[in-house]
């Protein structure tokens, strides 16, 4: 049985199209879920990084003081949710040719050296979340598929990829509603494939 980690990040509660697909795909795994964790960015934003938070990222454990403690604490549990999940369910509505803000907080918050990657000058990074699987449901207003003459301008998945896979997070599988502003044929192909994604 799955344990879920349900990321949304759609600032609108009513009406959005990727809390739509995440709650497909949730659906999808009805009886083959043990946990459903939910956390919303869209509706509670995380913190901005400010100096003091990044300073203590980079305080080892046991020299942190009380007031750093803090700083660290809603990214801990950010984290420990991350690795407690075995299937990571990310709504990520494009905005501005990117992710939504709110889900650029939440991962400055979560990717954190010694937590969820680690770097040596000889080998590089090295994302520590392993053996999870992660699925990308965006929902955009023009279309972005690689056949679409504005592919090139996507960098909402290709930054997602990246960030992903900085903290180890490589298996990924990318839906999209595409040009959701051009009537209903972007949603029902996303709907379709979660439709048709084989859950174990
Ligand atoms: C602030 C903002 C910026 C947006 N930027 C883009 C964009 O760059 N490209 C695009 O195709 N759609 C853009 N859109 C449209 C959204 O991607 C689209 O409405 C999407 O469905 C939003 O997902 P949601 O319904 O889950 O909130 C933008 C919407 C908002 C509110």
């Amino acid at each position: 049985m799955a344990r879920l980690l349900v990321i949304n990040s759609s600032p609108s509660a009513e009406g959005s199209v990727s809390r739509r697909l995440t709650a497909a795909l949730v659906a999808r795994f009805s009886g083959k879920a043990s946990e459903i964790t939910y956390r919303d960015v869209g509706l509670e934003p995380p913190a901005h990084l400010d100096a003091e938070t990044i300073g203590a990222f980079y305080t080892p454990a046991d020299e942190l003081t009380p007031e750093q403690l803090q700083k660290t604490r809603l990214s801990d549990q950010l984290i420990a949710e991350l690795e407690a999940a075995d299937v990571i369910v990310i709504g990520s509505p494009m905005h501005n040719f990117t992710i939504a803000g709110g889900l650029k907080a939440y991962f400055d918050q979560v990717a954190r050296v010694g937590r969820t990657f680690q770097y040596s000058p000889e080998t590089g990074p090295a994302g520590l979340l392993t053996n999870k699987k992660v699925y990308v449901l965006s929902s955009r207003g023009g279309n972005y598929s690689s056949r679409s003459p504005y592919a090139e301008l996507n960098h909402e998945s290709t930054y997602l990829q990246t960030v992903l896979g900085f903290i180890g997070l490589r298996d990924v599988t990318f839906i999209a509603a595409e040009d959701i502003k051009g009537g209903d044929e972007g949603v029902n192909t996303a709907l379709a494939l979660i439709d048709s994604i084989e859950i174990a």
